[in-house]
């Protein structure tokens, strides 16, 4: 990224995934990054080991670089435009990944016109295995695009959208990864009922999801077509998918999903 400097408000899982990430990746120096948060305690657990500037005040974050990541709450972040809008520099790209804030009442907040990209991402960001999705307003450049995903494709994968989908994104990738860790559980419990130990039956599960979705991601098959290699007829696996379709396993998750989107959807317009 050469001399660019990055600015981030807010020290906390999502400012410091992607911290980890830039700086892991050779993206910035730790010289290149100032965070700011309220306490101490939080700007320290961030940054610890990044060797990032850090500061109390949010000001200062802000008028640090070409680039500025909104990395606070969303009720925060109400409080916190009108105390720095006019610190960022009129060329800055801002980037916020504050659920439910919608770009126009983001550009609204700054009072002028304000590179923006919106992204939701996930928290398997903090794993380098994240899903964001990200929707830039109209004054962003062709540059400024691919420099934001490349940003959040250090997190694990990066793709636009329009921002229309964002509820859409919330459900899915935003809040699914913890219907993902339900399941893990249940199979374990599982595993553990059919005789495991406790510690190799999450082992087993969630290497099982891991690998799954590798294949779904690498080999191009769609899940379907993946799911037919491992029936053989009158098999296992046969038996399992037939009481999972009996108890409704698909038509649930859909429905967890949807009820996510829909409550996005009431809490975002
Ligand atoms: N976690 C997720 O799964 C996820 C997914 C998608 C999007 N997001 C979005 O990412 C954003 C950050 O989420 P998070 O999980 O990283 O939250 P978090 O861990 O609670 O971190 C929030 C940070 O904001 C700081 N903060 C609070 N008040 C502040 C102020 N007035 N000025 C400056 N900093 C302030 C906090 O500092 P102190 O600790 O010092 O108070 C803390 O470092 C949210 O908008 C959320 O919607 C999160």
């Amino acid at each position: 990224m050469g001399d660019r400097k990055i600015g981030f408000i807010g020290a906390g899982n999502m400012a410091s995934a992607i911290i980890r990430g830039i700086t892991r990746q050779g993206l910035f120096r730790g010289d290149q990054i100032m965070v700011s948060a309220p306490s101490q305690d939080s700007r320290d657990r961030a940054v610890a080991g990044f060797g990032v500037q850090t500061t109390g005040d949010n000001r200062q974050a802000a008028a640090f670089g070409q680039i500025l990541v909104l990395a606070v709450k969303p009720r925060v972040l109400d409080v916190i435009i009108p105390e720095i809008r006019t610190s960022v520099a009129e060329d800055a790209l801002v980037i916020s990944i504050a659920a439910g804030k919608n770009l126009k009442d983001l550009q609204e907040a700054f009072g002028r016109p304000v590179r923006m990209v919106r992204v939701m991402p996930n928290t398997p960001a903090m794993v380098g295995e994240g899903m964001s999705a990200l929707t830039p307003n109209a004054q962003v450049t062709e540059d400024d695009r691919a420099f934001a995903l490349k940003l959040f494709g250090v997190l694990g994968r990066a793709e636009l959208v329009p921002e229309t989908l964002m509820n859409a994104v919330t459900g899915l990738s935003g809040s699914s990864p913890a219907y993902i860790y339900m399941l893990i559980e249940a199979m374990a419990d599982a595993g553990v009922a059919a005789g495991l130990p406790r510690a190799q039956a999450y082992t087993f599960a969630a290497q099982s999801v891991l690998g799954s979705a590798k294949m779904v991601l690498e080999t191009g098959l769609v899940p379907g077509q993946l799911k037919d290699q491992v029936t053989s007829p009158g098999g296992t696996t046969i038996a399992g998918l037939r009481t999972l379709e009996e108890g409704g396993f698909r038509g649930l998750v859909m429905d967890g999903i949807l009820a996510a989107v829909k409550k996005s959807e009431e809490m975002n317009g």
